[in-house]
């Protein structure tokens, strides 16, 4: 019960006591619980909150679960405990919108009523079913902890907001034993269900067995009865638990959506994505493929495997997260959860912990290598206050304040040129993790090209900032080849020591010689980067003590020793969403 899945990692308070120590006990960890949730109870959630997001999603805890559309209108389903103290109360909270970006609340949607759930409602999907009516699997705790999987349906197909749901007398529809072999405390978060060749329903569900982590498939010809198959969708031996998987199609080429279950227009080439969260390091990885629809196999690419070593969605702050398909705009969105980097006193301070990302549209690059992700359309609606800047010369050692924005609260992007690419530094070849890099070459370590990119959440004298930079290696000596890594250093964010100040980084798949973009989402305590157009994303949570509010400042720098070209920089204030 102490590695927990998902769904039950939104109990801030106990997984950072987990962090600090994994055999901590199921008492214990209620206990201290309580007894800090009655401390936040009696604070007013209003005053002074400078870490507060803007137009990030974020009710006081939360965690992730199946986002969709019907009738128009978006619906997010997240974890929450609403007592705020006891382990096993986790219920889906239910919020809804027109637009992504602001968000009404709604009675819980499923909590814990009936011996099928009673000790607790964690995640799982919503499949939209061919006659159009929205349907939940979920994984609920039964009284013997084990985990099952379970439906519900919504009572009023009319209601477009689908305020009330009913479980179904049938449930649970798919239950570990020891005849299938399944850990009953490895079986969690069925994933949006698809159709088969033979018509039939598909859905994975995360499992391990041992150290080997896999998605256990079942088939349904009518959606209540289902069967286990013989052979999982995949597996891989030693990555231990898969949680929160995802299964869906991508378009070979283009960046619309594609619907779970389809095939593909005439000469289309689909192909396909499986993401899972890695319960041991907490991060989402992803592998595009084929697939095997006749075997109900996913067969990755050459080059990839899903392991530890698979791309990620984020190389920051980014876990359990979850993609559908918006059949009103028809692009797929994929939405992830950024848990805190602050200590468990300070959390206790502020009164919540956790937040959504900005949702992002996701597609399959056209080198078929990587997918690409971008901040949704709707975002931009947030905009005020614009400020442009173009064709400036960034010299070694210089910074360029942008004035005129909340730099708190901020969406910016800025594209750089590089002259000379003969002056790169050789990347040494045993450096092959990009975090390292980043981490052993600090913002303040200087090569031929960078560090250069953004300084945010500064404060005036630049004693706190987040830097999120790039640094342009050369392949090899004689090579014309070059490696671009990104960076999100964290190290100088806050004067505060308590933080966690992990520096991440990431590769991106780009060639320099071409214009090189930067966009940052910032809001407060978070700071959400894309680099190349979203060839690399990396999210970070940070908690400056003097840039906050006003005194907030926002740089383009440049601290390599080679000059660099902004071609140009466009930053807007942003709006703070309605989320209440
Ligand atoms: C179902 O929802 C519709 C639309 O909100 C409402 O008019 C109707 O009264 C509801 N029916 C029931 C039985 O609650
Ligand atoms: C079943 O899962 C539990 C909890 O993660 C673990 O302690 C146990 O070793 C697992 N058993 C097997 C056979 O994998
Ligand atoms: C949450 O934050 C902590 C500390 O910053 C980190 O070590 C942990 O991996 C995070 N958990 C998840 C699920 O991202
Ligand atoms: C950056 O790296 C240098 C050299 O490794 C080190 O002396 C310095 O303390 C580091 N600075 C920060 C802010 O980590
Ligand atoms: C911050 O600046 C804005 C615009 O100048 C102003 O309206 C607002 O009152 C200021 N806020 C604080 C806390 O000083």
């Amino acid at each position: 019960m102490t590695k927990q899945v998902c769904s039950s990692i939104g109990l801030w308070l106990l997984f950072t006591l987990l962090l600090s120590n994994y055999v901590v006990d199921l008492e214990a960890s209620h206990h201290v619980y309580k007894r800090f949730t009655q401390s936040t109870e009696t604070k007013s959630p209003s005053v002074n909150q400078p870490y507060r997001t803007g137009f990030h999603f974020q009710p006081p805890k939360n965690w992730m679960n199946g986002p969709m559309i019907y009738k128009g209108i978006y619906h997010l389903f997240y974890q929450w405990n609403p007592k705020g103290a006891v382990w096993g109360n986790i219920v889906w909270a239910h919020s809804t919108s027109t637009d992504l970006i602001n968000w009404y609340p709604h009675p819980h949607a499923i909590f814990p009523s009936e011996p099928f759930d009673i000790n607790g409602c964690w995640s799982g999907s919503v499949t939209i079913l061919p006659d159009g009516k929205p349907v939940i699997l979920y994984t609920g705790i039964d009284p013997k902890n084990n985990q099952v999987q379970n439906i519900a349906e919504p009572k009023n197909l009319s209601d477009p907001y689908l305020v009330e749901w009913t479980k179904s007398p049938l449930n649970p529809l798919m239950a570990p034993d020891a005849v299938n072999g399944i850990n009953a405390s490895s079986f969690r978060d069925p994933t949006t269900a698809w159709l088969g060749h033979d018509k039939k329903w598909r859905v994975i569900i995360g499992s391990k067995i041992h150290r080997r982590g896999l998605a256990i498939t079942y088939t349904s010809k009518d959606f209540m009865k289902w069967e286990k198959s013989p052979e999982p969708l995949h597996y891989d031996d030693g990555s231990g638990m898969w949680e929160c998987p995802d299964f869906f199609p991508v378009t070979r080429f283009g960046s619309k959506g594609v619907e779970t279950s389809s095939f593909g227009e005439p000469n289309e080439v689909l192909k396909h994505v499986l993401k899972i969260s890695l319960d041991d390091t907490k991060h989402d990885y992803y592998t595009i493929g084929t697939y095997d629809r006749v075997g109900d196999k996913f067969v990755p690419d050459h080059g990839f495997k899903m392991d530890g070593n698979a791309p990620r969605y984020d190389y920051g702050k980014y876990y359990a997260s979850k993609t559908f398909y918006d059949s009103a705009k028809n692009r797929r969105i994929l939405w992830g959860w950024a848990n805190e980097s602050s200590s468990v006193a300070d959390d206790v301070e502020k009164g919540w912990s956790g937040i959504q990302t900005v949702p992002r549209k996701i597609w399959l690059d056209r080198s078929g290598r990587q997918l690409i992700q971008w901040p949704v359309r709707e975002v931009e609606r947030l905009r005020t206050t614009h400020v442009n800047l173009a064709n400036k010369v960034l010299k070694t050692r210089s910074r360029l304040e942008v004035y005129g924005v909340t730099a708190a609260q901020a969406d910016v992007e800025v594209v750089f040129k590089v002259g000379d690419l003969e002056k790169a530094d050789v990347i040494d070849p045993s450096w092959t993790d990009a975090q390292l890099i980043c981490s052993h070459m600090n913002v303040s370590v200087k090569s031929g090209l960078g560090p250069f990119g953004l300084m945010v959440l500064a404060s005036k004298n630049i004693e706190e900032y987040t830097s999120v930079y790039f640094r342009i290696f050369k392949a090899s000596k004689n090579s014309n080849k070059h490696v671009v890594v990104m960076c999100s250093d964290q190290s100088m964010s806050s004067l505060e020591e308590d933080n966690d100040k992990t520096t991440y980084g990431a590769f991106v798949d780009v060639n320099p010689r071409q214009p090189l973009s930067l966009r940052a989402l910032i809001d407060h305590s978070v700071v959400e980067s894309f680099g190349g157009r979203g060839r690399a994303c990396i999210t970070s949570r940070v908690y400056p003590k003097l840039a906050t509010g006003n005194n907030t400042h926002l740089f383009a720098f440049n601290y390599g020793t080679q000059s660099v070209d902004v071609l140009s920089l466009s930053a807007y204030s942003m709006k703070t969403a309605q989320i209440s």
